[in-house]
């Protein structure tokens, strides 16, 4: 049996910050006191430190399939960067061939996710539809533990969605209790656009953003929570980027629609200049939907503070520039994606708590107790006495400046370069 007590830390929950001494036996919160705590156990001290509940990510695509390869860390890594960076949990994606039993997609994914040295649970694509899938649907959610699935508006050539076969895929998920979790961009519009910009040969890198301008996320925003109002299905909105999107989404919530949004680290702290310049500079910075100005980035920091935006996301999907490279004659063949699973807290301590955007309680919240409550991971998000949920202590001196290279990661580019970070998750099993 192993015993710790950390004293004299400050223990940093969604709701309040308290300092106590904390006795931990085999990785389980035994005792929390503002008093001493006698104990044989081995000490550490926790002044002017914090004691966090671990972060939950609850959006990543580990060795996501695609034409260029696989995205470039796998279950392993990902978990990896995930303990190193202060994460517990994580949340990826089953993306069921068209046609294939979402069933069966999901055993397979689940057998990958084993290589995880965290916990790590799963969004099912709903990549096809015809009505057979509502008995899987309903399967899923009982048999399988799985409560969330996936719909993207966008990608309408492979794994997308058309608005009515999204309609269908929503009431049976409403049906069977489940929740939709929406990739939303209006694929029709992409295509045309791409289209567009094939015929003018305008098939550089930085064209990509201008073939995703922010109304083809915020128009898909607003069709969806038409349907959210139709079907009251439960919809959890991945990675937004647009203030327009935000402002929908803070009057539905105002209307009591069952909605919640993710945004991402990228969409906050980058913004659409990276765009400029040739492959080599630009490819780094694809992703879906693309950076956008600093005036979203100002009405995100506003959707968090006031708590139109739940959770913060990474989307981690990073490519090496080799796999880059299969769109350096054409941006569409690009591979969409880039990492942080290992930056996020940081990031998010550094720029919002410490630039006084948001509070610390509030870091844990975004980051860690909603992503529990919304996905249901039970003992996560909060510290309190007899629970065994995963914490990490946070050390808020340490400083880097970010580097070319993301620990724990494969990806031999980082959006974040030159971002300086302040504070470092420790490990307390490693103590
Ligand atoms: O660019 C991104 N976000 N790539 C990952 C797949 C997705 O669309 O979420
Ligand atoms: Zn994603």
């Amino acid at each position: 049996m192993s015993s710790l007590l950390i004293k004299n830390i400050t223990i940093v929950n969604s709701d309040y910050s308290f300092k106590a001494n904390v006795l931990f036996e085999d990785g389980r919160v035994l005792q929390i006191s503002d008093k001493p705590i006698e104990s044989n156990a081995k000490v550490y001290d926790g002044t002017e430190k914090y004691l966090i509940p671990a972060g939950i990510d609850p959006h990543v695509h580990l060795a996501l399939p695609t034409p260029a390869g696989p995205s470039c860390d796998d279950f392993e890594m990902g978990s990896k960067a995930a303990i190193a960076g202060g994460t517990g949990a994580l949340i990826d994606f089953v993306t069921p061939k068209r046609g294939q039993s979402l069933i069966e997609a999901t055993k397979e994914r689940q057998k990958e996710t084993e290589a995880s040295e965290i916990p790590v649970k799963l969004h099912v694509g709903i990549t096809w539809w015809d009505d057979s899938l509502d008995a899987e649907i309903e399967s899923l959610f009982k048999d399988y533990g799985i409560k969330t699935f996936k719909v993207y508006m966008a990608y309408l050539d492979n794994i997308g969605l058309e608005v009515p076969q999204m309609h269908k895929a929503m009431k049976s998920i409403a049906k069977h209790g489940g929740m939709m979790a929406l990739h939303a961009e209006l694929g029709i519009e992409i295509m045309k656009l791409h289209y567009e910009f094939r015929q003018k040969d305008r098939l550089a890198a930085f064209n990509h953003p201008w073939t995703r301008p922010a109304n083809v996320e915020f128009e898909a925003v607003q069709k969806a929570l038409m349907l959210v109002e139709f079907t009251k299905c439960p919809t959890y909105f991945v990675h937004i980027s647009t203030a327009e999107s935000v402002q929908m989404i803070r009057e539905a919530k105002a209307k009591g629609l069952p909605v919640f949004a993710e945004t991402c680290p990228q969409y906050l702290l980058l913004d659409d200049e990276k765009y400029n310049g040739p492959f080599s500079q630009v490819a780094p910075f694809i992703m879906s939907p693309p950076l956008r100005r600093k005036e979203d980035q100002e009405a995100l920091w506003e959707g968090l503070k006031d708590g139109t935006i739940d959770t913060i996301s990474t989307d981690h999907c990073p490519f090496t520039m080799k796999q880059k490279s299969a769109g350096i004659n054409d941006f569409t063949k690009i591979p969409n994606g880039v990492g942080g699973i290992y930056h996020r807290m940081g990031l998010i301590y550094t720029y919002g708590v410490l630039e006084n955007r948001i509070s610390l309680n509030e870091w844990i919240k975004l980051c860690s107790s909603n992503a529990a409550e919304i996905f249901d991971f039970e003992n996560y998000g909060k510290i309190e006495e007899g629970e065994d949920a995963p914490v990490f202590i946070w050390d808020p001196e340490p400083e880097e400046v970010i580097g070319d290279s993301q620990p724990f990661s494969n990806a031999d580019t980082n959006v974040y370069k030159g971002l300086k970070i302040k504070g470092k998750a420790i490990n307390i099993s490693e103590l």
